[in-house]
Parts: C-alpha cells; structure tokens; sequence
C-alpha cells in the first residue's frame, strides 16, 4: 500500500527536501499551499518535483481548510512544518506569529484528531525555545527560556504537540531542531544572506555586506541531513521528542570566513556592523546535544558546516552568473 503524507510548508526550505526524500521512498506526497500570487514554488522547482506532488489550497489559521487537506489527502503522516519563522519578524508581528507558528497548531492537531487520529504527526519544533541557554549543551531535558515572541509561540506548539499525545493517545512528535541551512534557505536568514553577498560580491555587484551580531553562534547543520531525522521520528513504535542538531557551535563571524574564503575574498574587507540588524533580545549560543537521536533513531548529521557553507555559497554563484 502506497503510504501518503501532508507537508504544512511545502514551499519553504524544509518542505521540499522532505517532499522529496518521501517521494523517494515511494510516498504520494501532498502539500498545504498558502496561495499569495508570489512564485512560492521555485524550490520545489530546483529539486525537479515540481509535478510529482499534489498542492492543496489551505491555510494554518483556517481549520476547515486542514481538515479539507487531511480528507482530501487521506494522510498517514501529518509534517508541520509551515509557520512564520524568521525570527527578527517575530517582533514587528507578534501577534500574526503568536497565531500562525503558535496557536495554529491547535488547528492541525485538530484536523488530525478529527479526520485521522490514527496518522502520525511531526511538529517543527526549535532550538530557539531554549533561548536563554539553562546548559551548556542543550538537550531534551534542558528548561526552556525563549527570547523572542517567535521562541514563545513555538513553545506553545510544542507543549500542545505533547499534551494531544497525552490527552487523545496521537502519534504526535516534536523535533527541537537547532538550525539548518541550504541552499534552498531563504534570503533572510544570516547563512544565506551570506553566501548570496559573497557571490555577488565576487563578481562585482555589491560592495559590502551589513551584518548585526555577529558574535552569536550557532549549531548550523544542513537541512537535507535533518529531514531525515523528521522522517524517522514518525516511524518508531511511541511518539517521542528529540533534539536534532550537529554538537558544534560557531559564530557568525567565523561563518563568514569561510563563506568569504571559499572564494579568495577575506571578510573583513567587506563586513560593516549595522546596529538596525541587532535584534531587542538575542540568543547569545546555541549548541545541541543529539545523542539521544543518535541512539534511537540511528541518525547524526554528515554535512560538515564547511561542506554546508561553500554548498551555498556556490550555489549562489550560478544563480548570481545568470540573472
Ligand atoms: P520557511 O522556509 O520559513 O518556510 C515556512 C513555510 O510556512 C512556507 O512554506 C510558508 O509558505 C508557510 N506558511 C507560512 N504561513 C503560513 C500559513 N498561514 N498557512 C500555511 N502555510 C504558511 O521555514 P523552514 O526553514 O523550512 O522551517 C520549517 C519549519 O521548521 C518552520 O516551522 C520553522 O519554524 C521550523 N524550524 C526551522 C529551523 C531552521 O533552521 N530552518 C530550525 C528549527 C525549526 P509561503 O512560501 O507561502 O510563505
Ligand atoms: N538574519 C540575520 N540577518 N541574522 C543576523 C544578521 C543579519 O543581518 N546579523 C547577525 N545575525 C545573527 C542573528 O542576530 C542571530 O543571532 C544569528 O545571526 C542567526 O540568525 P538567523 O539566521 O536569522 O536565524 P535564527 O537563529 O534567528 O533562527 C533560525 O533558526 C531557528 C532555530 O534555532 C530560524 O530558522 C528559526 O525559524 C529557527 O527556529
């Protein structure tokens, strides 16, 4: 039997990766599709499975609409991954954040408990829950102290993930993934908007790249190594969390330095420090321990941040060579 799966967030970065890594493994592969008249398809585009999924219309923050997704799709695994994730965002709209990558969860844990309570559920939970560091290294029983209204309302989706597994016997799983990055990330986001002024800098259409904390590290791995890990949580016996991340830490600066050195460029040439880039709370570090993914689920990251970062960097260099 054909198995099937539901991808909230097909169109960001997680989603295609995912999409194809199930379509590989022989799933029929729906996705949730937010339409807003953007060309929100190019990534399914760049991994060439475009046509090899079925895009349904919906949106988080309306219920009819997953329960539609959930009938329409008939799905044995439910992945969570869509919210409003960037992080600076987060404080300009609160509220939208609160509704969309928080209490929307509520929705989609409700579209499951009422269409298909027997499907089992993956909630894209973070690393940006921990915040404010209670450990050195961070792991699942590490306290959480989230320094962002984005932290905050992830933190909700997270609880409630637990707390449908507890109350109604889901199969609902929450992965703490710390950060991951590809090509496919979105421009926003600091590794990319690093690899892509790189690019465009060595081939002479920009000068310089502004840039705000650069003192604040990061546990970046790539996003292709950790849909796996998602994949796999779905198919153990009991619903589980567990923490996904590579156990090495780097500042952005030094991430910078290798982007640039890929390249023959030294950063410091290019780097100017823009205080309207600094965030009104910042997560300082960021370093995960994955042991416990290691021992239950066989997984562990095998992209190095070197690999990831010149993977991006040279991306960026064919997409900047031909527009
Ligand atoms: P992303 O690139 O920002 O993608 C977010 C997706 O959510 C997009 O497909 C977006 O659609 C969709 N979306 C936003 N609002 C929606 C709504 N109201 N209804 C339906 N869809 C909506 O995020 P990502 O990097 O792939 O991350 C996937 C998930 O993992 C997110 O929940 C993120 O918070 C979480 N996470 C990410 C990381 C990381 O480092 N990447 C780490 C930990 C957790 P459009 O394309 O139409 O905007
Ligand atoms: N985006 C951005 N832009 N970040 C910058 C910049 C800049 O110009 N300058 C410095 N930074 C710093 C941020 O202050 C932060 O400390 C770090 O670079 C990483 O920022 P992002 O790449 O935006 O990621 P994030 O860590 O805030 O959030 C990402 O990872 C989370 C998991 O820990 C997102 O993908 C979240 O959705 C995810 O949950």
């Amino acid at each position: 039997m054909t198995k099937s799966a539901l991808i909230t967030g097909i169109t960001g970065q997680d989603g295609p990766y995912l999409a194809k890594l199930l379509l590989q493994k022989g799933y029929a592969v729906h996705g949730l599709i937010a339409r807003r008249g953007t060309d929100t398809l190019w990534r399914l585009r760049e991994l060439g499975i475009e046509n090899d999924v079925t895009l349904i219309n919906g949106d988080l923050l309306d219920l009819s609409s997953l329960i539609r997704a959930m009938q329409l799709s008939k799905a044995d695994e439910v992945y969570n991954l869509a919210a409003q994730s960037f992080v600076a965002t987060s404080w300009e709209q609160p509220i939208l954040t609160a509704q969309v990558t928080g209490t929307s969860v509520a929705n989609v844990l409700e579209a499951v408990r009422i269409v298909n309570p027997q499907a089992h559920f993956y909630q894209a939970s973070t690393s940006e829950m921990f915040g404010l560091i209670q450990a050195e290294q961070q792991d699942e029983t590490t306290p959480f102290y989230p320094r962002s209204p984005y932290g905050v309302a992830k933190l909700y989706g997270h609880w409630l993930t637990i707390n449908y597994r507890e109350s109604f016997q889901l199969h609902a799983s929450s992965g703490i993934l710390f950060n991951h990055e590809s090509p496919l990330r979105g421009i926003e986001f600091v590794t990319r908007k690093v690899t892509d002024a790189v690019a465009r800098i060595k081939q002479g259409k920009q000068k310089e790249l502004r840039l705000g904390n650069v003192d604040s590290k990061r546990d970046w791995g790539f996003a292709g190594d950790y849909v796996q890990a998602m994949w796999l949580m779905l198919q153990q016996e009991t619903p589980d969390d567990y923490v996904i991340a590579t156990g090495r830490t780097t500042t952005v600066r030094d991430m910078c330095e290798i982007a640039f050195r890929h390249v023959g460029l030294n950063y410091q040439d290019y780097l100017v420090i823009d205080p309207k880039f600094y965030r009104p709370a910042e997560v300082d570090v960021l370093l995960g321990n994955p042991a416990k993914a290691k021992q239950k689920l066989g997984w562990e990251a095998s992209t190095t941040l070197e690999e990831l970062i010149t993977m991006m960097v040279d991306a960026d260099m064919r997409r900047v060579e031909k527009a």
